[in-house]
């Protein structure tokens, strides 16, 4: 199909020696105007006039230079030549004076401190983003807040109001972990960020309820490890875009909607440790796209929806310290195909022995014939050929990853000793062939 020489285009066939020509010419003009840098540059003949790529010759805007030297990044070395200190830097590609669009601050110095003054000549920045960097909030100057898309502080400001974080109306990013937040509710920070796809206050003991509304375009929610309080409003099916909810150590409460069942997009969900009541809704296993379920600790009740089976996605399940009882619905070709299953920590639950090998190590007792838990103490009662390790529920936590235990190390062993003693056999062969033939 692709003979060596450039394929012949119908119209007007080029000569080679003007190929030839033409290459010569387009590898010399970057030389040209690398050459000609002092001066002032002189437009090469074949380069159109306007090709914002090759702008080498602006530099930063000089005040945002004294911006970045009072926040302590080196600005000897031009910060918009790629890729910068640290990746500290992005620049535009604008004249007479490139600008910053984007800032990352990581492991500040406990002496750093922001100025308004110096936020105020930053507000060409798209994206900011502190890392390890404990400062105090300052004022936020209006033209820096309409021009973020992006914020991002994980262990950066100590505490931020919600208000504060309220001016970022531009946001399509915004990510607060670590320091407080302090804000009578998510809806102070969120009610006018009608941009935001992704979402993320975690370890931020942000107290309140989650809001009643959330603009629709979010595909990423993680409030884990907060203080919020009261249940999942029914409205969160308004989320259809969403592939992943996080609302883990939370003190929430009230029944799991089973609206949920319209997230179709969704691929993780935690809801654990957090006080939901109630049972599982069977909606959830309609759920297409579900990889990562995760309802531990906290009271659900009744039995286990036996359409769970049927979530062909699904690769971690974790359910375990709830009030869960009856018969666990699961057969070996479901439990095999997921790499995680915690089921520990419901004394009402069981498995069925006669479907379910007790090497498993579930965390739960066999079913007797009635579907209720054998009790500890009559452990013979399940008069299997398997060793004593039948069911530890000790611990409360089966957890199990995806490992052989049918046909045990000794294929294993087996296979290690015959790689190995092929490779020594190799390695003798090429050294007495290696004498042999010199
Ligand atoms: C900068 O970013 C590039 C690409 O994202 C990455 O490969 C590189 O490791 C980063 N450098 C530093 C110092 O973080
Ligand atoms: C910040 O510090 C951490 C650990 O001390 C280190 O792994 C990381 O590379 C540092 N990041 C930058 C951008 O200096
Ligand atoms: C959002 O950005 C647009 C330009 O992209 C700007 O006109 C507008 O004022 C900004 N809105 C807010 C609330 O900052
Ligand atoms: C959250 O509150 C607890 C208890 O008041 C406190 O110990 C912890 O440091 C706070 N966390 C943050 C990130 O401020
Ligand atoms: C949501 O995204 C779509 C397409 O990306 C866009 O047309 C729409 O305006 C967005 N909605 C909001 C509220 O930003
Ligand atoms: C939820 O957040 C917790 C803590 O931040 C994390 O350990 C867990 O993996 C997250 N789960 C999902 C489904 O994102
Ligand atoms: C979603 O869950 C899968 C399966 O447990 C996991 O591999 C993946 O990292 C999770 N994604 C996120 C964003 O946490
Ligand atoms: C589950 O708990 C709720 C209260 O939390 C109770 O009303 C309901 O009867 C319980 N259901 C079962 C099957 O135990
Ligand atoms: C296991 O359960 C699934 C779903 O309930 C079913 O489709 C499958 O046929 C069962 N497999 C066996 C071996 O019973
Ligand atoms: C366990 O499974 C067997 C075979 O599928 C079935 O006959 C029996 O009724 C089940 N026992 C319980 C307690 O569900």
């Amino acid at each position: 199909m692709k003979p060596p020489p450039p394929p012949p285009p119908p119209p007007r066939p080029l000569p080679p020696a003007l190929i030839v020509l033409l290459l010569l010419l387009l590898l010399s003009t970057p030389i040209a105007t690398s050459l000609s840098l002092p001066h002032p540059p002189t437009p090469s003949p074949t380069s159109s006039p306007a090709s914002p790529s090759t702008s080498t010759t602006s530099t930063l805007d000089p005040k945002q230079v004294i911006a970045l030297e009072s926040l302590n990044i080196p600005t000897s070395r031009d910060p918009c030549a790629q890729p910068s200190f640290h990746n500290a830097t992005i620049c535009d590609s604008s004249k007479p004076f490139r600008h910053l669009i984007s800032l990352r601050l990581a492991n500040c110095s406990s002496y750093l401190s922001l100025s308004f003054t110096a936020l105020k000549s930053l507000s060409t920045l798209r994206s900011l983003s502190l890392l390890n960097c404990p400062l105090s909030p300052v004022r936020l100057p209006p033209e820096l807040a309409s021009s973020l898309t992006s914020f991002s502080s994980v262990n950066g400001f100590r505490h931020i109001s919600g208000v504060w974080l309220s001016q970022l109306q531009n946001l399509t990013s915004l990510t607060v972990s670590g320091g407080q937040v302090k804000a009578s509710g998510p809806f102070v920070i969120l009610a006018h960020m009608t941009k935001l796809k992704t979402l993320t206050i975690s370890n931020a003991n942000l107290t309140g309820s989650l809001p009643g509304h959330l603009h629709s375009n979010l595909t990423f929610i993680d409030f884990s490890n907060n203080r919020l309080k009261g249940n999942i409003p029914p409205s969160i099916t308004m989320l259809d875009s969403l592939q992943l909810l996080n609302l883990s150590s939370n003190s929430l409460a009230g029944e799991i909607p089973s609206s949920l069942g319209d997230l179709i997009s969704l691929t993780n969900l935690s809801l654990a440790s957090n006080s939901f009541t109630g049972s599982i809704p069977d909606s959830i296993s309609a759920l297409p796209s579900l990889l990562h379920m995760d309802l531990s600790s906290n009271q659900l009740n009744g039995t286990i929806p036996k359409f769970i089976s049927q979530m062909k996605s699904l690769r971690y399940l974790n359910l375990a310290n709830n009030n869960l009882r009856g018969v666990l619905p699961f057969n070996l070709t479901f439990i095999k195909r997921l790499e995680v299953l915690k089921v520990g920590g419901n004394t009402n639950l069981c498995y069925n022995h006669s479907t379910i090998s007790s090497k498993l190590k579930l965390g739960i007792s066999p079913c007797d014939k009635y579907g209720m838990p054998v009790t500890p103490p009559s452990k013979d009662s399940s008069a299997d050929d398997s060793t004593d390790d039948d069911y530890d529920d000790g611990d409360g936590e089966g957890i199990r990853h995806k490992k052989e235990h049918h046909h045990g190390p000794n294929k294993f062993v087996l296979g290690v000793a015959i790689a190995l003693s092929s490779i020594v056999f190799l390695i003798v062969f090429l050294i007495l062939c290696s004498k042999c033939c010199r």
